[in-house]
């Protein structure tokens, strides 16, 4: 392994980045959340059990590494708990494997009322959000009167933001949405117990990784969402709130871009989205419900049915330029196994005008048609293949067209869920 790794989403998250990051765990010394909170649902299975991490890094799984949570998560403490909780049950310890940074701030209870007002009430652009106060928590970031892990630790400086905060947002409650109010006292105990439970974890997020990387140890930067959902470089508005691009790990831990040594980016042999927005490759229902139930396509977070559609190549090649992936590691290729064919988009058609770029505008991206290469299935399981020479003909043909079309060579394949259903090319 590269000494500093990003792991990002290429397309709309979902494409597998739990299963990716464990396995490249096994070899780092700190796994590292930068970006995002408790809306990822990342995916692990080991042997028979199946565990969900959405805010603790999923090397937590195994022992002996530092995972840290970085500047740039926003954490709520409820979440956490339950996480830790979680976690313990299933015989995980959390104690000096766990860091928290002092400048990631936090998600509280009128966020994630917030967040789900804004989508049933004003909701001519209804995102479709997780309802976890992820957006709603980063517009009190970006808007300077968020409150950070560093001012719940310092009662004063905790009460002054609360009671600020509580005075806007309840003015907002009453008269903007004629919701109920929130009880300054009672918000302030319970943040007040939950600021001495986690103290123990409380770090510097940016001098402890900058130490690590002068001691010359492995770090491993797991993105959560995907590119297409970066508040930047996504399919806006219709996006999460934070940089989950490769970019998102610098700002969200406090290391230079000059320490990162490669990006990976995870892609799904087809494609899902959660959630609204365009999706120009979308299958019509009879598709839909065949792959999304061969691939078990539910969120991993909300339990919402995912929408899947063809691979498209045009995003992950944008993917690939944003982020400047060095490889990719295509996940679920097993999920295509009886396919008797597969497009892959190569273009969008829109007012014959055809784009291979990445459209900004929203309204290509809704009404452009996908222009598709065809190629043949290979209609047998690929699921017990133990490497990667002896996959099918056509599965070698469908994966090394997509290595043309986006522009990067593939590392590895995923051919299931279970880390031993993984083919390193
Ligand atoms: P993440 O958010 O990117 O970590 O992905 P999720 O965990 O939300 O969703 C990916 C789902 O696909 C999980 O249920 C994984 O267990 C599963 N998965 C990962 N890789 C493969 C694969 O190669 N084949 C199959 N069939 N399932 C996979
Ligand atoms: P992982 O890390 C898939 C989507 C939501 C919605 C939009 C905004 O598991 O890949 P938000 O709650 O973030 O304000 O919602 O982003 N979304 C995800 N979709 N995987 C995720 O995470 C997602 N996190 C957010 O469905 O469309
Ligand atoms: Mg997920």
């Amino acid at each position: 392994m590269a000494e500093r790794v990003v792991v990002v989403g290429a397309q709309w998250g979902d494409e597998g980045k739990g299963k990716v990051i464990d396995i490249l765990s096994e070899k780092a010394d700190y796994v590292v959340r930068y970006q995002g909170g408790n809306n990822a649902g990342h995916t692990v299975v080991v042997g028979e059990d199946e565990l969900i991490l959405h805010l603790i890094p999923s090397g937590i799984l195994h022992k002996g590494k530092v995972c840290v949570i970085g500047n740039g998560v926003v954490i709520d403490p409820e979440a956490l708990k339950a996480e830790i909780t979680y976690l313990e049950s299933k015989g995980i310890k959390i104690n000096n494997n766990l860091r928290i940074s002092d400048c990631a701030h936090l998600i509280f209870p009128y966020h994630k009322v917030l967040d789900k007002l804004r989508e049933e009430k004003f909701s001519r652009t209804k995102i479709g959000t997780t309802g976890r106060g992820i957006g709603p928590c980063y517009t009190d970031k970006f808007s300077r009167n968020g409150i950070r892990i560093a001012d719940l630790l310092n009662k004063r400086v905790f009460r002054e933001k609360l009671e600020a905060n509580i005075e806007e947002k309840n003015a907002i409650f009453r008269k903007v949405y004629k919701y109920k109010t929130f009880s300054f006292k009672k918000i302030f105990r319970q943040y007040s117990d939950f600021a001495e439970e986690i103290k123990p974890y409380v770090c510097n997020c940016s001098l402890l990784l900058n130490q690590a990387i002068k001691e010359g140890k492995k770090i491993l930067f797991e993105g959560a969402q995907g590119t297409l959902l970066d508040i930047d470089h996504g399919t806006y508005p219709f996006v999460t709130s934070s940089n989950s691009t490769a970019g998102g790990a610098c700002v969200g831990t406090g290391i230079g871009p000059n320490k990162i040594d490669k990006t990976i980016g995870i892609v799904k042999a087809y494609t899902t989205r959660v959630g609204e927005g365009p999706f120009p490759t979308e299958f019509s229902e009879k598709l839909m419900n065949k792959i999304r139930s061969i691939g078990k396509e539910f969120g991993a977070t909300t339990g919402r049915p995912r929408r899947c559609g063809w691979f498209d190549a045009v995003i992950v090649r944008h993917a690939v330029c944003i982020n400047g992936l060095d490889t990719i590691v295509v996940t679920k290729l097993d999920v295509l196994d009886m396919m008797p064919s597969l497009k892959i988009c190569v273009g969008y058609s829109y007012k014959g005008k055809l784009y291979d770029n990445f459209p900004s505008d929203i309204e290509v991206l809704w009404k452009a048609k996908p222009v598709y290469e065809e190629l043949p299935g290979w209609q047998q399981s690929t699921k017990g293949i133990k490497e990667f020479s002896a996959l099918p003909k056509n599965a070698h043909v469908y994966l090394k067209r997509l290595e043309q079309l986006v522009g990067a060579k593939i590392e590895i394949v995923s051919i299931g869920s279970e880390r031993t259903q993984t083919l390193f090319v």
